[in-house]
């Protein structure tokens, strides 16, 4: 794009990796890594010491990666009352100086981008591609909420009012925010709502997931190395008992959260049972995301999105295509180009340079997944499967499979791995099936491939879906471009890396002065 379309702020460049003058240096840089060990704690410890677990790598149990001490009681009663008192004091800072820290702390991230990426894959699991994706979307929202903190906190802005009156409003932060966030984004959905909340002038209480503490931890740690004072920014690792204890603890002032639909769900009714005041819910929760494809659209386009929507990242993107409806009249010939580039797919450890499809994030997860196969087979479905390489039994491997079936709404909950479901539709069917796709109560991501002006038209108008993508891949939404987020049981709004976001984390006050 032209320099002068959105001056000010570029998009992180990431690392070219079919550039081999820039990956191979890479790869014995990560190689070195592979031996340090990480470790995660609150961010505010107690002289008491908790006990502390060992985080083992998704391809491979046997791997130990780091440890992880979680946060007790007394260290969250502790965390808030000291995000508290410094809040004032980070909210009158202003828009200016709290970007110039979020910035820092980008470059921060880019500076340590080796040990990023290698925590990304031995905590994670991901490939070297989602692991650069994923720091560069870190740094993206870094410096487009950084960006943001200058449009939104600027000075108050002036409103009319009768001769002699002036009239001003004026965005603060709303107090403590909690953020809690979900493994298959380690770092961007860790660091994306947090700086958000901090872009707004809200002290920050960070849990990660259970699974990625370490990603998290070191994201802290730079940020802190930035500028930006501990009392502000603090992690909490621990489990979902302490994302609960944070969330009831009347002094937060809202819960920024990304994971599963049931436990928005949850958060939503504990929020609504405590004392004190009402709190600010922005939850982004899980999809049951469908693609549709028509007669008229191109074989090879289609083969190529539905298997990168699909299997990229071991499908586990809350965006990823769960459920390909196919017009009948090319459904065979569709679904063998798919087979046939399905077939190709490398299994393997995320760490090997060719490998497509990873591990999922554990054994809870792979066993849920196989479950819901098993499942399948037994009400006797077509199902593909890959076989496992050798090796394979070691860590948390779903073999990538496809299954054919009737509707969308056969499936009661989000599988969330690599399992594509196909189902056959006739042209007349069309409305239908946007009816069947509303009626999962869910609204993330839809995807359509078809060349027919008056069929895109036709979907876009009645799709109840936050992120619709033509003739396209559905998933890897860039922020600025493409802002992020559902509808319905897939969440609440704002979307994530848009104009909308940042004031959502603020509270707003007017000034009136009769002169
Ligand atoms: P999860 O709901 O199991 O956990 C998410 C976070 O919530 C974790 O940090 C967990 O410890 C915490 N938690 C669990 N119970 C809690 C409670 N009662 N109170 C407070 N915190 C609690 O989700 P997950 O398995 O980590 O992540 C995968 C899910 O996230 C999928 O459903 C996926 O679709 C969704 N997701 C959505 C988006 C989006 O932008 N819409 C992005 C990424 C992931
Ligand atoms: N923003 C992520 C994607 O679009 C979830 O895949």
């Amino acid at each position: 794009l032209p320099a002068d379309i959105f001056p000010g702020r570029r998009n992180s460049a990431g690392i070219d990796l079919a550039d081999p003058l820039v990956v191979e240096p890479l790869l014995e840089r990560l190689h070195v890594l592979d031996a340090r060990r990480w470790h995660a704690e609150p961010t505010l410890r107690s002289p008491e010491q908790g006990e502390v677990a060992p985080i083992t790598q998704p391809q491979d149990l046997t791997h130990e990666v780091g440890t992880r001490r979680d946060a007790l009681p007394e260290e969250i009663d502790v965390a808030v009352t000291r995000a508290i008192a410094i809040q004032p004091g980070w909210d009158a800072l202003g828009g200016e100086n709290r970007a110039l820290l979020l910035e820092a702390a980008a470059d921060m991230f880019e500076a340590h981008t080796d040990e990023i990426l290698s925590l990304c894959q031995r905590e994670a699991g991901k490939s070297l591609m989602d692991a650069v994706l994923e720091l560069r979307e870190a740094v993206d929202f870094l410096r487009y909420y950084a960006n943001e903190a200058r449009r939104l906190f600027a000075g108050p802005l002036p409103l009319p009012g009768p001769t002699g009156e002036e009239n001003r409003l004026s965005l603060h932060g709303r107090g403590v925010f909690a953020t809690i966030s979900p493994w298959n984004f380690p770092l961007a959905i860790f660091i994306g709502p947090a700086a958000a909340a901090l872009a707004a002038g809200n002290a920050v209480i960070a849990k990660p997931a259970e699974q990625t503490p370490l990603i998290a931890a070191l994201a802290v740690k730079l940020c802190h190395e930035a500028g930006i004072p501990q009392d502000v920014f603090q992690l909490l690792p621990g489990a979902g008992e302490v994302g609960q204890l944070i969330t009831s603890d009347p002094r937060i002032a809202g819960v920024a959260f990304t994971g599963s639909t049931q436990t928005a769900q949850a958060i939503n009714r504990s929020l609504a049972a405590r004392e004190g005041p009402i709190a600010t819910l922005i939850a982004e929760t899980g999809g049951q995301n469908a693609m549709i494809v028509d007669s008229s659209a191109l074989p090879e386009q289609v083969t190529r999105d539905v298997v990168n929507s699909a299997f990229q990242s071991a499908g586990q993107r809350c965006s990823a295509l769960r459920v390909l409806y196919l017009q009948e009249d090319v459904a065979d010939e569709m679904l063998e180009m798919i087979k046939g580039a399905f077939e190709a797919l490398v299994i393997g450890d995320p760490e090997d340079l060719a490998t497509d499809v990873g591990p999922v994030i554990d054994p809870d997860a792979k066993a849920a997944l196989e479950r819901h196969v098993a499942r399948r087979k037994k009400h006797g479905r077509k199902v593909w499967r890959r076989k496992l390489p050798r090796g394979a039994a070691q860590g948390c491997f779903v073999a990538p499979t496809i299954i054919e079936m009737d509707s969308i709404l056969d499936l009661r909950r989000e599988n969330f791995g690599p399992i594509l479901h196909v189902v056959r539709y006739k042209a007349s069917e069309l409305e239908r099936v946007i009816e069947d796709i509303n009626a999962t109560g869910y609204g993330l991501t839809l995807g359509l491939h078809s060349r027919i002006e008056a069929t895109r038209r036709f979907v876009e108008a009645r799709a109840r879906v936050g992120n619709f993508y033509v003739n396209r891949n559905q998933i890897g939404a860039v922020v600025e471009s493409q802002p992020f987020g559902g509808e319905g049981l897939s969440g609440t709004g704002p979307k994530a890396g848009g104009p909308h976001y940042v004031a959502r984390f603020a509270t707003e006050r007017v000034v009136c002065i009769d002169t």
